[in-house]
């Protein structure tokens, strides 16, 4: 037992109490005032709450941003993300608070009484992109969710953040799965091009290089796809699926852009790394090609059936355009020209993501 426990014991056993907890040195005497939403993270920002340090080297433990702590008493946690520019980034705690107002519920929130027997080709194909998209699911919420524990909690907005599109991506694969089981049809096939194409994301080694490679690129390219989502529905249920889906995403892209825009901003050393983490992702892409369970789906659904997929080769063709299109405006708008380096553009046009 310490002595600082013992003395304690020793005053109560005396019918007396410490106190000296009142006596603290943070700032003390603050009142936030809620705005017109309610009391946000933001409105707690008051004072020298709101002062974001650049390095938290300070506070390796749990004790919360501007509370009154000896750093050189507490445990180190082990978080390895604990600079400003890492781990936190302008907006973060408006973006978080815009995560928890729009939850939804894939119960009760989908029309599911809309969905109605659809031609055999249609519903197989929908049935192939809800696996596909669980799959997909999955890995968007496994990989924040173990960076999650590495964010300094100085940064706590980032953190709690990170834990909204933890339950997001939970809700996702949870509709997709869903909508597979819901009409008839069930779940389709897993291929080995895609499972490789999503368990590298998992073993990337550094948090930009993740949040380049699922946010920006995994997660915009998804954006896009679910964006788009209304030319492929087959009825209200599936209209709404893409989206609520696309309105997470267009968060969880936000989040991923901000974050590295703050990194270039702070660091611009880190370019390269990021670039790297692109390049790689861009080849992988190419490498791993298209795959029929990946692609044909899309092309009878764009298409209206198995007997016009031609036609939906052609609006896929428009689809992958801007897929590329989109993610190098995301690229320019963090501080990141990729125009004369991405690797897809060819690529869109030979039919290859
Ligand atoms: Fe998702
Ligand atoms: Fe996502």
């Amino acid at each position: 037992m310490s002595t600082r426990t013992e003395a304690y014991r020793e005053m109560l056993r005396n019918g007396e109490y410490d106190l000296s907890w009142m006596e603290v040195e943070s700032e003390w005497g603050v009142r936030a005032q809620p705005s017109k939403r309610g009391l946000t993270l933001n409105d707690i920002n008051v004072g020298s709450y709101g002062v974001i340090p650049e390095d938290a080297s300070d506070s390796l433990s749990y004790a919360p941003r501007g509370a009154d702590f000896n750093p050189a008493e507490l445990p180190d946690i082990g978080y390895s993300l604990n600079t400003r520019a890492e781990a936190w980034a302008q907006n973060m705690g408006k973006l978080y608070e815009e995560a928890v107002a729009r939850q939804w519920s894939s119960t009760r929130d989908i029309p599911w009484n809309t969905l109605a027997p659809l031609p055999k080709d249609i519903e197989h194909a929908m049935c192939q992109l809800a696996t596909f998209f669980t799959e997909v699911e999955f890995i968007a919420g496994d990989v924040p969710g173990a960076w999650l524990g590495q964010v300094n909690n100085t940064y706590h907005e980032t953190k709690l953040f990170m834990a909204t599109q933890v339950m997001d991506e939970a809700r996702h694969l949870e509709v997709f799965r869903k909508r597979a089981l819901a009409n008839g049809g069930g779940l389709g096939k897993c291929s080995r091009e895609v499972e490789e194409g999503l368990k590298y994301i998992f073993d990337i080694g550094s948090f930009p290089q993740m949040l380049a490679r699922l946010h920006l690129f995994g997660e915009g390219r998804v954006l896009t796809l679910f964006r788009m989502g209304e030319m492929m529905a087959q009825n209200e249920a599936e209209k709404a699926i893409f989206r609520l889906c696309a309105q997470d995403e267009s968060r969880h892209v936000a989040f991923g852009c901000l974050q590295l825009r703050q990194l270039i901003a702070e660091d611009p050393d880190r370019i390269d790394e990021i670039h790297d983490a692109l390049d790689s992702a861009e080849e992988r892409t190419i490498e791993l090609g298209a795959t029929p369970e990946q692609l044909e789906p899309f092309l009878i659904l764009l298409g209206g059936g198995e007997k016009h997929m031609d036609i939906g080769m052609e609006k896929f063709g428009i689809l992958r355009r801007k897929i590329v299109q989109e993610y190098l405006q995301r690229c320019h708008s963090i501080g990141i020209d990729r125009q004369e380096r991405c690797k897809l553009k060819e690529a869109a046009d030979i039919n290859i993501i």
